[in-house]
């Protein structure tokens, strides 16, 4: 096995199951010390049990892999990686796995559905990223996965809160690739698909049954080793054996003269060319992306 996590200490939030669990034991078997991180209650946020965590640690060990338990929510996330810091002496790799569903059309969402889905995927995973950060600068090494979705990329009916929780999380991914960069600490996002027991209740069961969290994990691993020295802050769809990079996509774009304003009028009449995708650009940072904004005030 070349890609190996020997030494290494990886935190997997919401790993008691489904896509955590199937990170944390791919992660064991190559060796690293492993937090397994659940609270335990339902796929909707309510409750909290020890079992799920302990269940995926007993069959590292079973296995001969080493990992400890630990059952707070992510909205402790210091707890989280105190467990690190207590059992194995360090951190090097986070990923953010931990999720909820609230499912609702947009006008049935209530203000509590809105935040308990933002509070598990994004402050969580904020709170857990943040207590780690410190301790990934000063060894000037890390890496970090944040778990968006299709439903953030592209949207999907009923998941307004969590469209915006996954997309977030994404956006978060990026800002912290730039600050991490110096540091060493890599930053990307998955866009999973895989049959679990938040998928099982919109998908047949024999679909469930064969898209497997073990088609995800070999992405997550690769993402986060020490192998990958380079990629960061981007954005993986993978699932059913599947995986595939996305990045933004530019129409080239109207550049209009300033001299005599510009109207609505002149803007539906450039409407195609705003629009059309022919010779279209892929902006990779924002500075890249102002720059044909300010190279049309130079033309003053
Ligand atoms: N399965 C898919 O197709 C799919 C698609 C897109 C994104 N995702 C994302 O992948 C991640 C894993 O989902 P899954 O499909 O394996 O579902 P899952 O329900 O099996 O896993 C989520 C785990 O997170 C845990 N969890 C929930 N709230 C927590 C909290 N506050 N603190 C700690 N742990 C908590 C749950 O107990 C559960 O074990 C989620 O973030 C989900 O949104 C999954």
């Amino acid at each position: 096995m070349t890609i190996r996590f020997d030494d290494r200490v990886a935190i997997v939030t919401g790993a008691g199951g489904g896509l955590g669990r199937s990170h944390a034991l791919a992660f064991a078997a190559r060796g690293a010390k492993v937090v397994v991180n659940d609270l335990g209650g339902s796929a909707f946020g309510e409750g909290a049990s020890s079992t799920p965590a302990q269940k995926v640690v007993d069959e590292i060990i079973a296995a001969g892999g080493e990992a400890v338990a630990n059952y707070d929510s992510v909205l402790d996330g210091d707890k989280i990686v105190q467990t690190a810091l207590d059992n194995f002496g360090r951190i090097d790799i986070l990923v953010n796995n931990a999720g909820i569903l609230r499912d609702k059309s947009f006008h049935k969402m209530t203000e509590e559905d809105w935040d308990l889905v933002y509070n598990v995927h994004v402050k969580g995973a904020f709170k857990v990223t943040h207590a780690a950060w410190e301790h990934l600068r000063e060894q000037n090494y890390g890496r970090i996965i944040f778990t968006a979705s299709a439903s953030g990329l592209y949207g999907n009916f009923g998941q307004a809160n969590y469209s915006m929780a996954k997309l977030g999380l994404h956006g978060l991914a990026q800002t912290l690739a730039i600050e991490g960069r110096s540091k060493n600490i890599l930053v990307n996002s998955i866009a999973p698909v895989a049959g679990s027991r938040m998928t099982e209740t919109i998908m047949p069961p024999e679909v469930v049954e064969q898209l497997k969290p073990e088609f995800v994990s070999p992405l997550v691993l690769w993402l986060a080793s020490e192998a990958n020295s380079d990629n960061s802050g981007g954005v993986y769809e993978v699932g059913a054996g599947y995986m595939a990079k996305l990045r933004w996509e530019r129409t080239r774009g109207v550049a209009f003269a300033l001299a005599n304003g510009i109207s609505a009028d002149d803007v539906a009449a450039q409407w195609e060319r705003i629009t059309s995708f022919d010779d279209a650009t892929h902006p990779s940072s924002g500075q890249e992306a102002m720059m044909d904004m300010f190279a049309n005030l130079q033309k003053r």
